[in-house]
C-alpha cells in the first residue's frame, strides 16, 4: 500500500524509486496538473503553464536498459517545459565498454552537475544509497523487473481519463505478472486508489504471493475479460526469464486476438505498456480495436513526466 502519511520524499532530494514513495495527494496534484498540461497542448500546441525558472534546468536522462516510449517521452516532457535534457544510453560507444562500472559512471555523470536525473538500471539500492546523500533528485524510469513508478502513473492518468474514475474499477494484467516491473507498480498504485485487481497469467507467469497477496488469478481468459473494466496485457519478458517459456500454450490461452476478446465489454478498455510483440501477447487485430488505448497511454507519459518535473525542479 502507498504510504499516506509520509512526508514526500519526492520533493526532497531523494526522488521518486517505487510509487509508494508518492501520497494520495501528490497523486491528485500531478494528475490535475498532467491534465492542465495536455489541456493547454491540445488547444494551444504548448505548456500554457510553462514555468521561465525551468529553462535553465538540466536533466540527465541516465539509461543502463533500453527504452523507447520513457526516454522519448521525458525527453519530450523536458522539450514541452523548456527543460534541457542531457541523456546517456549504456551503449558500446560509452566507457562501460572499457570497464568502467555502472556506479562509477552514475558518479562521472553526477560529477557535470545536472540539476536531477531521470534513471533506468537493473540496480536500485545502490542508486538509491547514492542518491540519498546528494542534493539532486532522481526519478525512477524503470528498475529491472521490480519498479516503474511513472509508466503507473500514467496508467492510473489514461484510465482516470477514459472511465472517468479508478475507484472501483476492475484491472485484470493478462500474461508475464512475474516479470513486469509495470504490473507491480501498477498494483500498487490501483489498490491504493481503490481499484480491484486480478491476473491471469499460466503458472510460470505467476507473481509471488507473498508480494501480490490474494489476488484472484483467473485461470480462463474468457471469465478475465468478462470481469474487468481494464484489460491490461503485458509481454513475454523473455530476457528475464531463467528458462525458456512455453510460447505455443501461452499464445493459445492468453493471447489477445479477435476471437479471444469475446466476453469483453464494449466499454471496457485494452492497455498494454509497450512494448507489444505482434503475434505473441496481442494481435493486430487488438491493437486497431476502438477500445485500445495504448497511443493514449504513451501520449499521456508526455503530461504527467512533465508534471513530475515540474513539481520536482519547479520551486528548487
Ligand atoms: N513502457 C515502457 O517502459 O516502454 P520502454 O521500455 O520503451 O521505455
Amino acid at each position: 500500500m502507498l504510504n499516506t502519511a509520509a512526508i514526500v520524499a519526492l520533493m526532497k532530494n531523494s526522488g521518486l524509486f517505487s510509487v509508494t514513495d508518492l501520497n494520495i495527494q501528490t497523486i491528485g496534484q500531478l494528475f490535475s496538473l498532467a491534465s492542465q498540461f495536455k489541456h493547454s497542448f491540445v488547444r494551444h500546441k504548448q505548456f500554457l503553464r510553462r514555468n521561465e525558472s525551468l529553462s535553465y534546468k538540466s536533466v540527465a536522462l541516465v539509461f543502463f536498459e533500453s527504452s523507447t516510449r520513457t526516454r522519448f517521452s521525458f525527453e519530450m516532457a523536458c522539450n514541452r517545459l523548456g527543460i534541457r535534457p542531457v541523456t546517456f544510453i549504456a551503449n558500446s560507444t560509452t566507457s562501460i565498454k572499457k570497464g568502467e562500472t555502472a556506479l562509477d559512471t552514475l558518479l562521472n555523470l553526477h560529477a557535470v552537475q545536472p540539476d536531477a536525473f531521470i534513471i533506468r538500471s537493473d540496480e536500485d539500492e545502490g542508486v538509491r544509497e547514492f542518491f540519498k546523500t546528494s542534493q539532486k533528485p532522481c526519478i525512477s524510469a524503470g528498475y529491472g523487473k521490480f519498479h516503474h513508478p511513472t509508466q503507473a502513473l500514467l496508467d492510473a492518468f489514461t484510465i482516470k481519463e477514459r472511465l472517468g474514475e479508478i475507484k472501483g474499477k476492475k484491472i485484470v494484467f493478462i500474461g508475464d505478472v512475474r516479470h513486469s516491473r509495470v504490473a507491480h507498480s501498477n498494483k500498487s498504485l490501483l489498490l491504493a486508489l481503490g481499484a480491484e485487481v486480478a491476473i491471469c497469467s499460466p503458472k510460470d507467469f505467476m507473481p509471488s504471493p507473498s508480494e501480490w497477496g490474494e489476488v484472484e488469478n483467473f485461470e480462463q481468459l474468457t471469465s478475465a475479460l468478462d470481469w474487468c473494466d481494464v484489460a491490461m496485457s503485458l509481454r513475454v519478458q523473455k530476457e528475464r526469464h531463467s528458462t525458456k517459456a512455453d510460447l505455443s500454450n501461452f499464445i493459445q490461452n492468453y493471447q489477445l486476438n479477435k476471437k479471444s476478446i469475446g466476453s469483453l465489454s464494449d466499454k471496457a478498455i485494452i492497455m498494454h505498456p509497450g512494448p507489444f510483440v505482434v503475434d505473441e501477447e496481442i494481435t493486430r487485430d487488438i491493437v486497431k480495436d476502438s477500445r485500445t488505448v495504448i497511443h493514449q497511454q504513451v501520449e499521456n507519459g508526455v503530461y504527467v513526466r512533465a508534471a513530475l518535473l515540474q513539481k520536482v525542479l519547479g520551486d528548487r
